[in-house]
């Protein structure tokens, strides 16, 4: 333990220059722009004293929710973060056979047009699912997507649990097909372009998964849905999330709720940032319409398959998910 001099001390000296030990050039000095929120206050002194219940719950409220919505905020400082950084600095590229990392998606030949947009793409649950990059990635990166992805797989199976709920699904099937599924997330970055109706942001797709939170994480409008043939344009609403239903959840649903073709567009001055978090059903589970749903008048719309082999089929036909596995086809 070496002794290091009293910092109290050492100011007392008014030194023109500090010494070099001092010098912390590692540091990032960058602050929050005025739109970072101000944290939320909780008078804890009233909240302990207090002895009125409706006011505890309200102050609890107030707690758990100031709790989940910074994490929100602090997953966008850290995505803008990350694409901020010098290029050299991104070194998390994808490599070969394999979609984790800094990127773009799918991209199986020289010929294939391309998004306007760089993605970065990571495996975040089970565990073991996660790649060697994600254990690299800088501290404080790493530990807001794990933040961030375990408090939206809450989200998640709340959502599931609601929308099994309104189908007549029983909670315990949604449980299982569900509970400890795969989870990924994908950061989008969409710079600015010159000719913005030349491109495509993000080429118009669904999702395989059950369902995609999708953190629109700046201002910049770019998401769109098709509605009956029409794209749609999807205000960014601050504090909100967008939840689509993905191919497995339609599956699931034996066809009752849809999944929505999206695309995202680019703008010419601004750039765009989202976050998608995508919550599948469990990899060693089946998927395939709810046994409460199949009945003599309504028969399945889709065979059962092995969530592992849905998603193979997926990976490899790049962006087919239900078509896969119809079972009329
Ligand atoms: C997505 O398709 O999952 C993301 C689209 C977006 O950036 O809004
Ligand atoms: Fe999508």
């Amino acid at each position: 333990h070496m002794k290091v001099p009293s910092v109290q001390e050492l100011a007392k000296k008014k030194l023109v220059t500090i010494p070099s030990r001092y010098v912390r050039d590692d540091q990032d000095r960058s602050i929050a722009t005025s739109n970072y929120k101000q944290v939320p206050v909780i008078d804890m002194q009233r909240l302990i004293n207090s002895n009125d219940h409706d006011f505890i719950n309200l102050e609890l409220n107030k707690l758990h929710f100031a709790a989940k919505d910074w994490v929100v905020e602090k997953m966008k400082h850290e995505t803008k973060k990350f694409f901020d950084l010098p290029l050299k600095e991104k070194k998390f590229e994808q490599s070969s056979g394999d979609i984790d990392g800094f990127g773009q998606l799918f991209v199986v030949s020289d010929e294939q047009k391309l998004d306007w947009a760089d993605l970065f793409y990571l495996k975040t649950s089970p565990t073991y699912l996660r790649k060697p990059i994600f254990s690299k990635l800088y501290l404080s990166l790493r530990e807001t997507i794990e933040e961030y992805t375990e408090e939206i797989k809450e989200l998640s199976m709340k959502v599931l649990k609601l929308l099994g709920k309104a189908l007549g699904i029983d909670e315990e099937e949604v449980k299982s097909v569900f509970e400890e599924g795969m989870q990924s997330m994908r950061m989008n970055y969409y710079p600015p372009c010159p000719q913005p109706n030349k491109v495509m942001g993000l080429t118009p797709h669904l999702d395989a998964t059950c369902l995609t939170i999708l953190l629109q994480a700046n201002e910049t409008q770019g998401l769109q849905i098709r509605k009956d043939g029409i794209w749609i344009p999807i205000e960014p609403l601050p504090n909100a999330f967008i939840v689509n239903v993905g191919d497995a959840f339609e599956i699931f649903s034996n066809g009752i709720y849809r999944s929505i073709e999206h695309r995202s567009v680019v703008s010419s001055e601004k750039e765009r940032i989202s976050v998608a978090t995508f919550q599948s059903p469990r990899l060693d589970g089946l998927l395939g319409p709810s046994s409460s749903l199949v009945t003599v008048d309504n028969p399945p719309k889709f065979k059962n398959i092995g969530v592992t082999e849905y998603y193979k089929g997926f990976f490899t036909r790049e962006l087919v998910g239900k078509s896969y596995i119809l079972s009329n086809e």
